[in-house]
């Protein structure tokens, strides 16, 4: 066999560029900063597993959140990848016999990633989930269709709620949401094991530079995730709210391969975003009660399913998040 490389062979992507766009993958968003991901890579195909051991089993039993986290880590490694010149074929659910296995990426040498694929690149770099004030600018329509865009892209569907009426009614299931879960000891527990106290060497959670210490209980407002819990961790500066634009971000169905793309396209949503210096709030304790996520749907008219609720406003900068090495989420096989 002929193993000589010539100048038309493709190049395999090289271990220092596997381990940068498994690093960048693992920027994502995820359900209380879990990273429930691993990656292998066996030399042209990257493999991402659920990583269960990190699964939220009294907020998420189902795991619904876990992979749509998921979701948002192989979107960024997309990115990442035509970043470095090579381009992703991504297969969802590639194997039935491996509930575990989300997906497969094969990786081949394309061409050099173009300006658009940098901006969005750089957005990637920059988005944060912004728990504080946004500035009293209003997403501008553009921006608003753009984001509509992004998400139809990858099989999601953004519903933005504009209408005063509806707004407040799912303002109000959301404070329901909220109540219910303060009241729930096992998702009480769960949060206090994913919040730990300032200072902490954790490279996981949210950490208390995040959070503040009362979380916003405004009817006006989408609640806060309480991450303090009265235990005077949160760190971040107390703010009137300003409550931005309000949207749901829905699937057209609600199984597995419906949260795998639904995932993708939040964090396609969130760097459209984040390249007009927009950032978004995540908030999904609603969809975490079956009862009001159910009410959520039939207020939204909508024969879609409610995944998460985001609210959107142009902010400065968002606070860094922690994240696990690369050694602990990818093996090279
Ligand atoms: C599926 C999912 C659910 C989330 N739910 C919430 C939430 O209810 N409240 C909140 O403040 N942040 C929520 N987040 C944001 C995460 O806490 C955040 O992504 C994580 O802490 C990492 O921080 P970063 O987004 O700034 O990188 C959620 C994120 C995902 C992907």
């Amino acid at each position: 066999m002929n193993m000589s490389t010539t100048a038309a062979d493709p190049r395999p992507l090289r271990t220092t560029d596997v381990r940068w766009v498994v690093e960048q993958a693992g920027r994502a968003p995820s359900v209380h900063n879990t990273q429930p991901w691993r990656f292998t890579f066996d030399g042209r195909r990257f493999d991402l597993y659920a990583d269960t051991a990190r699964g939220l089993t009294a907020a998420d039993p189902d795991g619904r959140e876990l992979v749509l986290s998921c979701g948002a880590a192989l979107y960024n490694l997309r990115v990442a990848l035509r970043k470095v010149g090579y381009s992703g074929t991504v297969t969802l659910l590639p194997d039935r016999s491996q509930p575990r296995l989300l997906a497969s990426v094969e990786v081949t040498e394309s061409s050099p990633a173009g300006a658009a694929e940098r901006r969005e690149y750089a957005a990637l770099t920059r988005r944060h989930t912004h728990r504080g004030p946004f500035d009293d600018r209003v997403l501008t329509a553009e921006l608003t269709a753009q984001l509509y865009q992004a998400a139809d892209e990858e099989g999601g569907q953004l519903i933005y709620v504009f209408d005063p009426g509806q707004r407040r009614r799912v303002l109000q299931l959301a404070h329901a949401a909220e109540q219910a879960q303060a009241a729930d000891e096992r998702v009480a527990a769960e949060i206090s094991a994913w919040t730990p106290p300032p200072g902490s060497p954790r490279r996981d959670g949210v950490p208390a530079s995040a959070y503040s210490i009362d979380p916003i209980v405004s009817p006006d407002d989408l609640p806060s995730r309480d991450f303090d819990r009265l235990r005077g961790f949160g760190r971040l500066a107390r703010h009137d709210p300003i409550p931005g634009v309000l949207a749901v971000l829905a699937s057209a169905s609600d199984l597995q391969l419906d949260w795998l793309r639904a995932g993708q396209a939040l964090e396609r949503v969130l760097l459209a975003a984040a390249q007009q210096w927009a950032f978004a709030a995540v908030h999904s304790a609603l969809a975490e009660v079956h009862n009001l996520r159910a009410e959520l749907r039939r207020e939204l008219c909508t024969s879609a399913h409610p995944q998460l609720l985001l609210r959107f406003g142009y902010a400065p900068d968002a606070a860094v998040t922690p994240r696990r090495p690369v050694d602990d989420v990818l093996q090279l096989i």
